[in-house]
């Protein structure tokens, strides 16, 4: 396996689990915690130096900042993001600038995550049940009892608020960026599958960078995160997604097999450590592996970076399963259109080409028309099954050679109705139904079973209308030769108004026209020169 990332060559720390205390998922392991002290004396600045010299909580300790005045305190916030805790002196450049501060950092920057700790050598200028009934603060010390010991509690306990707030905070995020990417998933069309991979990586990358930050050691930084998506097809893992993982070296995909089937035998869903640095997550659905996802570069994972990375994988395989069931009852539905376009073949004299043909300009047409290539599949599938009312057509009518009596003609318009009938069976025919049904109107009104005129007519038979009789005049009959498609085209051309529609006839003869251009087919540009279509 080979990440192409500088970490790779740097060697996961040795002397670490790969669980971290969950206090330590705020900020980077072994990063100091940032106080700021703000006072205009000297004296009570070193004396704090002094006092949180050998200062440590939670495996960290503390970087002093110090401000000699509200304003400096402010220039030195702007700096520095993540300043934890900040003592302040009241009486500085005015009587009331510690408080002001207090007030712009609590209202105007809005930060309520940092712990502001009030400490007077004047309390007469502040007084504490003033200062904390009107101001935002955590605590409030007298300069005159605040003892070295004293210090270290008041600012351990304040470091051990900051700590645990934003562990809530760190957590809110995580569970609001699975909240929000969940109903995401569902939304993707079932032929984007490789967008719906790639969002689902990226996600649960990010989804790592908010709740398990990476511990700093040599080289590795948060943006190293990598990782690819697999899925497994028939006991084989096939690979749908990469983020900065180099796919060549496979020595990997033996280890991930290895765990799934660990996994799936626990019928553990959780996170589960495959190398150092090396995270696996396993897509099960009714505790059956689907896929994975693994992680690169991932050396710490907190507790509650492992239980957000489940919920995750859960509603990944969801939708993943989603996908799967989609595209099944997409493939039984097109199956169970060939079979019944097949069936109707069987009682014509035509052959299983029409259909095919009829299917590929019906879907070009629609496309020309500026349908979606959803719309226009779906156009194409129904073409397939415009005569499948046939079936319902006896022989005698359907395949006599002759001239047909005026009640035979009668009972030939009676297979679009017999058609509709069949495939009212099922909602997900509807626009075959459409097409079967209304394959015989004509735009002007005069055609069958409903007379429908214009836009009446559903667009899908228009468009169907127009190739299958094309398709009817290009094509060799017991009764009748074939046409050359110049001919086809000009006469398709005189029944648009009539017939036809004009938009669809102009849409279809542009496709030929296309066509015609590519292929440098003189007789049919021939059709097309000095006309506007
Ligand atoms: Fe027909």
């Amino acid at each position: 396996m080979k990440i192409i990332r500088k970490s790779m060559v740097t060697p996961p720390p040795q002397d670490s689990s790969l669980i971290v205390p969950e206090g330590d998922a705020v900020g980077r392991r072994g990063d100091p915690w940032t106080v700021l002290v703000v006072d205009d004396d000297p004296d009570i600045l070193a004396v704090t130096r002094i006092s949180l010299k050998d200062f440590h909580f939670s495996g960290r300790s503390v970087r002093l900042l110090c401000a000699g005045s509200a304003r400096e305190a402010l220039e030195i916030y702007h700096r520095e993001p993540e300043i934890a805790v900040a003592l302040i002196d009241v009486v500085m450049e005015t009587d009331d600038a510690g408080l002001r501060l207090v007030k712009t950092i609590r209202e105007e920057i809005k930060n309520q995550t940092i712990r502001l700790i009030i400490r007077t050598g004047q309390p007469g200028h502040a007084p504490e049940r003033f200062v904390i009934d009107n101001y935002d603060i955590d605590d409030y010390k007298d300069k005159t009892e605040l003892t070295s010991i004293k210090l270290y509690t008041t600012v351990r306990s304040a470091l051990k608020s900051y700590r645990d707030l934003k562990l809530i905070e760190t957590n809110r995020q995580g569970l609001e960026m699975v909240l929000k990417a969940a109903p995401g998933m569902y939304l993707h069309p079932v032929n984007e599958i490789q967008v719906f991979f790639k969002d689902a990586l990226s996600q649960v990358i990010r989804l790592c960078q908010t709740a398990c930050p990476i511990v700093r050691h040599a080289e590795v930084d948060p943006g190293d995160l990598c990782g690819f998506v697999a899925t497994l097809e028939s006991g084989d893992l096939k690979i749908r997604a990469t983020v900065g993982w180099d796919m060549r070296e496979q020595p990997w995909a033996k280890m991930v097999l290895a765990r799934i089937d660990k996994a799936t035998a626990t019928g553990c869903s959780s996170p589960v450590v495959i190398a150092p640095g090396q995270v696996m997550l396993p897509l099960l659905v009714h505790h059956k592996p689907i896929g994975v996802i693994v992680l690169g570069n991932l050396f710490h994972l907190t507790d509650n970076g492992r239980y957000l990375m489940e919920v995750f994988a859960i509603q990944c395989a969801s939708a993943l399963e989603n996908f799967r069931l989609y595209d099944e009852l997409e493939g039984a539905n097109r199956r169970a259109m060939r079979m019944l376009a097949v069936a109707a073949e069987f009682k014509d004299t035509e052959t299983g080409d029409h259909v095919k043909r009829l299917s590929r300009q019906t879907i070009e047409t629609a496309l020309e028309l500026g349908c979606s290539e959803e719309v226009a599949l779906e156009m194409g599938q129904a073409s397939m099954m415009h005569d499948i009312g046939k079936i319902g057509i006896p022989d005698a009518v359907l395949l006599k050679p002759g001239k047909l009596t005026d009640d035979e003609f009668e009972v030939i318009k009676s297979h679009p109705g017999i058609g509709a009938a069949i495939l009212s069976e099922d909602g997900n025919f509807k626009v075959a139904l459409q097409v079967a049904l209304s394959h015989h109107e004509r735009w002007d009104g005069t055609g069958y079973p409903s007379g429908l005129k214009g836009e009446e007519i559903p667009l899908a038979a228009r468009i169907v209308s127009v190739v299958d009789v094309f398709d009817a005049l290009v094509s060799a009959r017991p009764y009748k030769k074939a046409w050359p498609v110049a001919d086809a085209l000009a006469e398709i051309r005189r029944g648009s108004g009539s017939h036809f529609d004009p938009t669809v006839v102009a849409a279809f003869l542009r496709t030929h026209r296309h066509r015609a251009e590519i292929r440098g087919d003189d007789a049919i540009k021939e059709v097309f020169s000095g006309r506007t279509i």
